[in-house]
């Protein structure tokens, strides 16, 4: 038995474990990029980039995430500010308010927090957002114009993932990934970045790409994050990607997010992955929460300052 203790310790030291990507830390260092950037651009007499957000209802997750992105949005020195209206709110006036803050030339960015009321045609709103402005990517032009491979403004959670896979220096050229989920707004840009040709307008990452969803048999994507170089997972189906799953040295980059309730009785935020059996299998893996959600913040301020660049850059041509 005595033996026991220094035997299991070792086997840990031996046991490989995967670097932890630390999505805080990433975060801020962008943010620190941005804010030196907004300086200068401001010190230089240009107008301060200007995002507002629509919020609807009172509903508290929705809060608690549009609150985070404006207060991390004005320590950057962006005008930030959110817009909070009543969650019965009829289409025709929620068209109205947006195309308020369309007219309006100090505004450079606009989102709309989503979900939004089972009364609101979702798809209708973010097509009521000026597509120049649609600091989100959720307008049906900006979404095409990623699937033509056209500079345009990638969903801030995807483009998280593929900011992620660039700074900590993933080889993805000719590699196989996995993305599971194929919502519109995560799962259909990563995956759409993830294949496409790094010689377009809007430079891609050359993968193998397999998307998976919900109808993907379980055992075709045992197989598939098995084969994969990368594993990106956007379900919210705490657990989906077990140890078994992970080719040794993979990547996974996890943006799942659900909160789940604990044997204890504690409430907590989960991702896809089974987190700490995939660390002795991957060679990379995100924390979650921790990994993707903190570069999230950092790509709408990203895409809000590239929004008043190309603004600015419309005003001077028009002189
Ligand atoms: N970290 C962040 O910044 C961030 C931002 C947005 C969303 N999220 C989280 O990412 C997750 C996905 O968000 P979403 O908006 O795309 O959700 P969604 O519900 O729109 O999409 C979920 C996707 O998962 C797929 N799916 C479901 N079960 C599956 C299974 N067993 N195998 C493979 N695929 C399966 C579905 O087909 C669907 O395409 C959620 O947990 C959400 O909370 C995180």
């Amino acid at each position: 038995m005595r033996l026991l203790t220094p035997l299991k310790t070792l086997s840990r030291l031996l046991t490989p474990t995967a670097k932890i990507i630390d999505g805080k830390k990433i975060s801020a260092d962008i943010q620190n990029g941005i804010k030196e950037e907004i300086n200068g651009w401001v010190a230089a007499g240009h107008k301060r980039p200007a995002l507002r957000a629509i919020l609807v209802g009172d509903d508290p997750a929705s809060c608690t995430y549009v609150n985070k992105k404006m207060i991390a949005s004005r320590e950057v020195g962006i005008d930030s500010d959110t817009v909070r209206l009543p969650s019965t709110i009829s289409q025709e006036d929620l068209v109205k308010k947006i195309e308020e803050l369309n007219n309006d030339n100090n505004i450079d960015g606009i989102l709309i927090q989503l979900p939004v009321p089972d009364h609101i045609n979702e798809r209708e709103i973010c097509n009521a957002v000026h597509v120049d402005k649609d600091v989100d990517g959720f307008h049906v032009t900006n979404i095409g114009k990623l699937v033509a491979n056209q500079d345009t403004f990638i969903p801030a959670t995807s483009l998280a993932v593929i900011e992620l896979i660039r700074i900590i220096g993933i080889d993805t050229f000719g590699k196989r990934a996995v993305v599971c989920g194929r919502s519109k707004n995560v799962g259909l840009p990563i995956f759409q970045m993830l294949h496409a040709d790094y010689r377009n307008e809007l430079p891609g990452l050359e993968a193998t790409a397999i998307m998976c969803h919900r109808n993907t048999k379980p055992e075709d994507l045992v197989m598939y994050c098995q084969s994969a170089d990368i594993i990106i997972t956007a379900t919210g189906v705490p657990g989906l990607i077990k140890p078994h799953m992970v080719k040794e040295g993979a990547c996974i980059i996890d943006v799942g997010l659900t909160r789940i309730t604990t044997p204890e009785g504690k409430s907590k935020l989960v991702g896809d992955a089974d987190y700490e059996g995939c660390l002795a299998r991957a060679g990379y893996i995100t924390p979650a929460p921790g990994g993707v959600g903190p570069v999230t913040v950092a790509m709408l301020m990203k895409n809000t300052f590239k929004a008043c660049k190309n603004f600015d850059r419309q005003r001077s041509n028009q002189k």
